[in-house]
């Protein structure tokens, strides 16, 4: 039998968003460690979040916020058991495609040192200098669409 395909979606309804929080939670807070405090922010109330559901179960997240300068992915997770299969990527082409309707003509990230050869292979280009966000060391990276 053949894997099931993902559904990947703006998430809109209560029950969406909730799922996109739980995959967030399980993977900065359970995995990672970083403060569930940190891991909400004020920025949620105003993102388009993303959700991607595998045979019904939420396991993977990401969110688009906007400014001035383009839009900025972040939260982006997928749960450990779905990793490898693309979604990860399907996500980032999401919130890219995203950001083309809402007419916004670049993507930069604040990637986890560790995901940067994920974003690179995206397209993703690094800049300034390393930091340390929630005790994690970060780079910021980015892309014109
Ligand atoms: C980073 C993350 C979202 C990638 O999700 P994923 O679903 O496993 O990614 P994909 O399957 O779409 O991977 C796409 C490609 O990137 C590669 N890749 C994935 N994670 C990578 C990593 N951390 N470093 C280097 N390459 C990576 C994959 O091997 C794959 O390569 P391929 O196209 O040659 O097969 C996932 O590992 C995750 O949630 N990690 C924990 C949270 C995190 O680090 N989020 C990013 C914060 S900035």
């Amino acid at each position: 039998m053949s894997a099931p395909s993902p559904d990947l979606r703006l998430a809109v309804s209560p029950e969406d968003l909730a799922a996109a929080m739980s995959v967030r939670i399980e993977v900065f807070v359970g995995e990672q460690g970083v403060p569930e405090d940190l891991e909400r922010d004020a920025s949620d109330a105003s993102a388009d979040h993303f959700v991607a559901y595998l045979g019904g179960v939420a396991v993977g997240a990401a969110r688009l916020l906007a400014d001035h300068d383009g839009a900025i992915l972040g939260r982006l997770a997928v749960l450990k058991a779905a990793r490898g299969t693309g979604l990860g990527a399907a996500l980032v082409r999401a919130v890219e495609a995203r950001a083309a309707e809402r007419a916004l003509t670049s993507v930069r990230l604040h990637s986890q040192i560790q995901a940067e050869p994920f974003y690179r292979a995206l397209g993703y280009t690094p800049y300034g200098e390393i930091e340390l966000e929630a005790g994690i060391e970060h780079i910021w990276m980015s892309k014109i669409l």
